[in-house]
């Protein structure tokens, strides 16, 4: 506990590999320990903010999370500024983004102190993965001070229980040529009803179902687990290579 305050930058070029899948559960993992939460949506489906007004419609949502939605990357960058001046210092900042990996999303990514790019297991987001860690390349090769920029991670998204030839032939072509997150989201019914219904945690906690309740609160724990490695990299960035 203790973390302070972190902007996560969540990005890929691809659509569908589960940007607003992650800025949710990273979201409901955040509530579940009592943080403040803001996302910033900045995609023009406004995504994340449909998604707090249907979990609020449904009772599933916590006042710790609040929404934002602008397609203004310096309102984003502003409103940051604004959160540092709180007197809450345990504050988890999400970007959602809506592809991203313009040059358009340079400020975003000069506020983060972390870019997380989820990909499915398939060649067709490997190839946008690819082109999205390119950008941040190019963009590390445009600031002034290369060294302060965010770090680049992939994280493994929809990982099915069983991963077939392709999948894994997948996953070890990304392993061999960019930086992952060793912990990863499952490809589990629990995010898709938290995509619909609202925070994974209050979901869990009004679940009467008991198996049923069991397998949200392990999506609460798997989130969770990415929460604590992105969190253990913007804390000690150094020690990792
Ligand atoms: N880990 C997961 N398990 C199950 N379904 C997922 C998972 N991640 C994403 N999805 C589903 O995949 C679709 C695309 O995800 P989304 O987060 O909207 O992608 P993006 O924001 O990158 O366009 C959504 O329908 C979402 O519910
Ligand atoms: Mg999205």
């Amino acid at each position: 506990m203790g973390y302070g305050i972190r902007v996560v930058l969540v990005m890929n070029r691809k659509g569908g590999s589960g940007k607003s899948t992650l800025c949710r559960a990273l979201a409901s993992a955040a509530a579940v320990r009592g943080e403040t939460v803001t996302i910033f949506d900045t995609d023009a489906s406004k995504s994340c903010l449909k998604w707090m007004q249907a979990g609020q419609t449904a009772g599933n949502w916590s006042p710790l999370v609040e929404v934002i939605h602008t397609l203004d990357a310096h309102r984003v960058a502003e409103a940051i500024g604004q959160i540092y001046e709180q007197q809450d210092q345990e504050h988890l900042i999400l970007i959602d983004t809506f592809g991203g990996g313009s040059e358009a999303q340079d400020v975003l990514a000069v506020a983060a102190h972390r870019i997380i790019c989820p990909m499915m297991l398939s060649r067709g987001d490997l190839s946008e993965t690819l082109e999205t860690a390119n950008w941040y390349l190019k963009l590390r090769g445009r600031v002034e001070k290369p060294d302060e920029l965010a770090g680049f991670s992939v994280l493994l998204n929809r990982v099915p229980m069983r991963v077939s030839e392709t999948e894994r032939a997948v996953a070890e072509e990304l392993f061999q040529s960019l930086p992952a997150l060793e912990t990863y989201l499952g490809n589990r019914a629990a995010y898709v009803r938290m995509d619909k219904e609202g925070l994974l945690g209050v979901i869990a906690d009004k679940t009467l179902n008991r198996a049923l309740a069991a397998h949200v609160q392990s999506a609460v724990k798997e989130a969770g687990d990415v929460l604590d490695e992105i969190d253990q990299l913007i804390l000690a960035p150094a020690e990792v290579a």
